[in-house]
């Protein structure tokens, strides 16, 4: 099989490969050629737009820096991200479910005390976050660290707007006590469009799709001896939750958010988390 022909397409381009490379490798690419090539022969891909699709994966490219991912934001529209998420992250029932942890995380931020508020500038909606971290026996887990980080009441992170926000605002770790317990302050999330002004905004656009998130609570939940959870608690009745532009939501972290009276803040939400023992 030395030269190209459609029907050997795949076994032609397979056969190439070294037997001395790494074989998963191997498997990988062999799979992905045959799932490419049976793609291509299935639309029966046009020159035109096979055109268009290396120019939209160049154009991908070129946006990219430092501050901006758009290849991931393309595996997150397309289901990617969460499908590796979910293979990746498989808890027996009852722990706490992962999701994506998008590209608005920072290491390094401040640690607070229980109750600290992490909202610096901007904050009408506040709400207080409680709930527990436990094992799936019920038993609370203590010194589980909690890094938490929401968007401003605008729909930005403090990253995205780097000249209006103070740095960290909305974003804090904190540590369980000994009962497994958790409290801070910040605001009730708000919905906001994913970065939608590059190709793959574009590509949204054409799909008749919107750029939008349902509003969310960004949570890692992490502890000695356990598996560590990325997740959101999403904020229910929010009008995205079923469409969520990243396939982010999972039934198991809808939370609800309460309106309370005479407290020191207008909203309180409640989650619990339950960690799986590493294994
Ligand atoms: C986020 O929730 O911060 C996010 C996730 C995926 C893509 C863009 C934003
Ligand atoms: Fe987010």
């Amino acid at each position: 099989m030395a030269y190209f022909t459609e029907d050997a397409s795949v076994e032609t381009v397979n056969a190439r490969v070294s037997e001395s490379a790494d074989p998963r490798l191997q498997t990988v690419m062999a799979s992905l050629v045959r799932h490419l090539h049976a793609f291509v022969k299935d639309v029966e891909l046009t020159q035109a737009e096979w055109d268009i699709a290396i120019d939209f994966l160049t154009k991908t490219g070129q946006i990219c820096d430092e501050n901006r991912q758009e290849f991931i934001l393309l595996s997150d529209v397309l289901g990617v991200s969460m499908l590796v998420d979910a293979i990746n992250n498989r808890r027996p029932t009852g722990a706490t479910e992962n999701t994506v942890l998008g590209p608005f995380h920072v290491d390094g931020v401040p640690e607070y005390e229980l109750g600290a508020n992490i909202t610096q500038a901007g904050g009408r909606e506040t709400c207080r976050f409680y709930g527990t971290v436990t094992d799936l026996d019920g038993n609370p887990v203590e010194g589980a660290r909690i890094d938490v980080w929401s968007d401003s009441e605008d729909g930005f992170y403090d990253v995205q707007q780097p000249d209006i926000q103070p740095r960290n605002n909305n974003r804090g770790v904190f540590t369980t006590r000994p009962d497994g317990r958790y409290w801070f302050e910040g605001i009730k999330p708000v919905s906001y469009p994913i970065p939608d002004d590059g190709p793959v905004g574009k590509m949204l656009g054409k799909l008749g799709r919107h750029p939008y998130r349902p509003a969310h609570m960004h949570f890692i939940v992490s502890a000695e001896g356990f598996d560590p959870v990325t997740t959101h608690t999403f904020v229910a009745g929010d009008k995205y939750l079923t469409s969520d532009a990243v396939f982010g939501v999972k039934e198991s972290l809808i939370a609800e958010f309460t309106p309370i009276e005479n407290g020191e803040t207008l909203w309180e939400s409640n989650y619990d988390f339950v960690l799986h023992r590493a294994t």
